[in-house]
């Protein structure tokens, strides 16, 4: 039997750990179009901080390439580009179209494309798979093969790492299916779940990340109608969650590559036929709405203390969309910098985990280097990184005025008799 080689497509958050592992046991090629990322992998570093230099060190079987021909030799291709939406919110398959075509353009008879990123039902062989055939001239279930097998880790996470996190696999026919999941569970410790068919990996993948949207939206409404009532969230959320089944999250805002964009798919998918998924539209309206809402509560507390918002000096804590990571995409943080700067407020943002370059380049912005003590109206606590929550609710308050200043913590980590506000 022909050696496995692996190649896989994407070298991202998602990429480069999953390329860890196969390079610790196959000859395996991390290709990227993005030369700069290509250049840092190959000195050893991880700019995404996922994956630890001594743990890359020992992926042995491990090279990294931006050139196609390198990847040439591989038997088994996996996609891990990445799934956007554009501005009007609909899935953008571009990096998909490209890493397929690209793929198809060197694919042999007896190859397998595994794709791993998120999608909608149907996508991978309505969309990828035509563009393997039309660019390789080779058929389907003939002369190459398909998984899909959905990406679970979750950035900044050290404790669910891939092998730990059990894998959802599948395949283009039984015995590919058969080849996919023993593939992954040669690195996968923690096991597989074999599933039926490439459209119910595919919808399973996006349906967990719906789901916790919709989770998080219900709260966030429960949130909006508590603060009426003049009742604290975290505490009602506190007494029902002593029943068995009370779910237990959190409100918060919703940024990120995941679950902030990947419903969306699933909602387009609905529409395409017929469907109108009202439920899955009301909770990414409700969670896009969160940031504006930090945004005027915050004013609120500033006016009712006196604090004029015009001028007000306003510092908020974190710009990732989640805490001890340093990925900025989709954070909504940013909309809550554009809300308060629609006031006139001054607004400074201090983020020790981002790359200030990154943040400029992405959003306009300059973070500070550090806080001025005593130097705030208002402080938003809208990350709860580790450093912030060591600051603890003195460190935080310390960074306001001494004459008035407000607290705001949208994470709930303070102590909420020590602060002015939270969600
Ligand atoms: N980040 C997560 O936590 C996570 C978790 C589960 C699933 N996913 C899904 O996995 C996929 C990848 O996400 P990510 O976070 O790793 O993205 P990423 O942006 O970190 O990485 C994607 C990489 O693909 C590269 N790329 C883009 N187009 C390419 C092409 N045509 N050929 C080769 N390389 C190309 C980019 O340069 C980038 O380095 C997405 O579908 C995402 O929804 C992400």
């Amino acid at each position: 039997m022909q050696q496995t080689k692996i190649a896989i497509i994407g070298q991202g958050y998602v990429g480069l750990p999953l390329a860890v592992e196969f390079g610790k046991k196959y000859p395996t090629v991390g290709f990227d179009i993005n030369q700069a990322r290509i250049a840092e992998l190959r000195e050893g570093k991880d700019s995404t901080l996922e994956v630890e230099p001594e743990l890359l060190a020992r992926a042995t079987q491990l090279s990294f390439t931006h050139e196609l021909q390198d990847i040439a030799d591989s038997t088994v291709y996996i996609v891990t580009v990445p799934t956007p939406i554009d501005s009007a919110k609909r899935p953008d398959l571009t990096p998909l179209e490209k890493a397929s075509a690209a793929i198809g353009s060197v694919l042999k008879k007896g190859d397998t494309v595994v794709y791993e990123s998120t999608v909608y039902p149907g996508c991978t062989e309505e969309v990828c798979i035509p563009i393997l055939e039309k660019t390789s001239g080779l058929t389907f279930n003939q002369d190459f093969y398909a998984g899909y097998s959905p990406e679970r880790i979750n950035p900044g996470d050290k404790e669910h790492r891939l092998p730990s996190i059990l894998k959802v696999t599948s395949g283009s026919t039984p015995e590919v299916a058969d080849y996919v999941d023993a593939l992954y569970s040669s690195i996968i410790t923690a096991g597989t779940h074999k599933a039926p068919s490439i459209k119910v990996a595919e919808a399973s993948k996006v349906i967990e990340n719906t789901q916790r949207d919709a989770n998080i939206a219900l709260v966030n409404e429960f949130a909006m109608i508590f603060h009426r009532l003049g009742i604290d969230t975290n505490d009602v959320l506190e007494a029902a969650g002593t029943k068995w089944n009370f779910l237990k999250f959190k409100p918060g805002l919703v940024g990120g590559h995941c679950i902030g964009v990947d419903p969306y798919y699933l909602i387009q998918k609905a529409q395409s036929v017929g469907y109108y998924p009202d439920v899955l539209m009301a909770a990414r309206r409700i969670n896009d709405s969160m940031d504006s809402y930090v945004a005027d509560q915050v004013i609120k507390l500033m006016v009712r203390k006196g604090i004029n918002p015009v001028q007000a000096h306003v510092l908020i804590l974190g710009l990732t969309f989640k805490e001890n990571c340093r990925d900025l995409r989709n954070t909504r943080v940013v909309n809550i910098v554009h809300a308060l700067q629609s006031y006139n407020a001054n607004v400074d943002v201090f983020d020790p985990w981002v790359d200030v370059a990154e943040v400029q380049h992405e959003y306009g912005l300059t973070p500070i280097e550090a806080p001025e003590q005593g130097a705030y109206d208002a402080i938003i606590l809208a990350v709860g990184h580790d450093e912030f929550k060591q600051l603890g609710s003195r460190g935080v308050r310390a960074y306001g005025k001494p004459a008035a200043n407000i607290v705001y913590d949208v994470k709930q980590v303070l102590p909420r008799a020590a602060i002015d506000g939270r969600l």
